[in-house]
């Protein structure tokens, strides 16, 4: 993985000097800006700049709202629990004179670009990168294959093996597995749990890469001031809802940011989208997520993109969830293994240090956390579902009096 230029939040001329082209990704619905520092033969003779390759990208530019600090602590927790594989982000603030740098020459290569795809692609995202509070400078991952790539057209899914691939892959079903608890921890649910195949990234050797990683570890005083309701799961303001909906269980929605709760008119459909959590409670169940949301998923989208392709065999999903439900458990026993005593305290160190260099978060509560981490601890001492619930709710309402 070539490293980020360690002076990189200091580039100022140097975004117009050295960058040789660049380009917006065509995945994600805002996606990234693949950037090449070295010379790949400029335009070729047709005019085409197809010999600028992702996976010769120097770096990778993502635009954010709001403080980074949920991304570093999702970074940092993927690697340390789910073994995933950083692109070690690097802030630059909007505010700066480096982003204005930076964003100039974006604009530069948007208005410059001759691909017709290309340009309408940067006509769509282009306003996210000068509009975001921060922009984030990524190692590009090499060798990057994503889930939804293997269910596709037909030809494509044959030629890479289709699902079948990806299901008899015991390393990555393994590792995806191993994600999936770390995930739950900080509440990501816009990858596996609640499936987008989009962010399911991984490489060749079966290793899994946190690409579009962020917390959506809820707070609890933001949704009770809220009143557009976007963060969707509450059903009163009471601590006990919140630990039900926004901690235990899966499908709620990330805190709406100021910008989402401005832009939101009541009854209007196009509301803002925020992205959905995942609840700890998922990972000690993981057949009913397996068969309810990963395999149903797939096997809609089989059909969808190849309708005359059969499902792998019963065999096949079984062994592969063997697999993966191995790595859940791993995953877990990661989690009490690196999440106690003086990790805890180094942990605990980072998510503050991070707090107060980017600033804090809606959706990087750290009570929110503490519980989840609480909870796996209840489970693998042997209580219930049940019981660890009770525990946590009550343990909640102790600490956080007045609401
Ligand atoms: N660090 C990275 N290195 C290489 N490719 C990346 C990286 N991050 C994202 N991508 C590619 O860009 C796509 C969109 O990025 P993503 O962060 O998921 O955007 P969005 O938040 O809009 O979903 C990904 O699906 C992946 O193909
Ligand atoms: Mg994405």
């Amino acid at each position: 993985m070539p490293k980020i230029p360690s002076d990189i939040q200091k580039w100022n001329k140097r975004w117009s000097t050295d960058i040789k082209y660049c380009r917006p990704s065509s995945g994600g619905a805002v996606g990234i800006v693949y950037v090449w520092t070295q010379n790949l033969g400029w335009q070729s003779a047709n005019g085409s700049y197809a010999n600028y390759e992702p996976k010769d990208a120097a770096f990778v530019i993502k635009p954010i709202q709001g403080s980074a600090a949920p991304t570093k602590f999702a970074e940092g927790i993927l690697s340390k629990i789910g073994g995933a594989q950083s692109p070690n982000s690097v802030p630059i603030k909007r505010s700066t004179i480096h982003a204005q740098s930076l964003v100039n020459m974006l604009f530069r290569f948007s208005n410059s670009e001759t691909d017709a795809t290309t340009k309408a692609r940067w006509q769509a995202v282009f306003h996210h990168y000068q509009h975001a509070d921060a922009l984030l400078i990524q190692e590009t991952q090499k060798g990057i294959q994503e889930l939804g790539d293997f269910y596709k057209a037909d030809e494509y899914a044959k030629q890479n093996g289709g699902l079948e691939k990806i299901l008899t892959n015991e390393t990555l079903m393994t590792n995806l597995g191993k994600l999936f608890a770390a995930d739950a921890l900080i509440g990501k649910g816009d990858r596996l749990s609640n499936m987008n195949t989009g962010n399911i990234a991984f490489d060749a050797q079966g290793q899994v890469l946190a690409i579009d990683s962020t917390t959506i570890l809820t707070n609890f005083q933001t949704i009770v001031e809220d009143t557009t309701n976007l963060a969707t799961g509450l059903m009163s303001n009471d601590t006990n809802n919140w630990v039900s909906a926004h901690i235990h269980k899966s499908d709620y929605n990330a805190n709406p940011t100021i910008g989402q709760q401005r832009a939101f008119q009541p009854g209007v459909t196009s509301a803002p989208v925020l992205p959905p959590g995942a609840g700890i409670s998922e990972i000690f169940d993981v057949k009913t997520w397996w068969t309810q949301k990963f395999r149903r998923e797939l096997e809609a989208k089989l059909k969808q993109h190849c309708p005359t392709a059969a499902s792998p065999d019963e065999n096949t999903w079984f062994q592969a969830e063997l697999w993966f439900t191995n790595g859940v458990n791993m995953g877990i026993q990661q989690i009490d293994m690196k999440l106690s005593g003086l990790n805890w305290l180094m942990i605990k160190n980072k998510y503050k240090s991070f707090v107060s260099k980017y600033g804090g978060d809606p959706n990087l509560d750290w009570m929110n956390f503490k519980v989840r981490r609480r909870y796996v601890k209840l489970r693998n001492k042997g209580f219930s579902d049940d019981q660890a619930l009770t525990a946590i709710k009550q343990y909640v309402s102790q600490r956080m009096p007045g609401f």
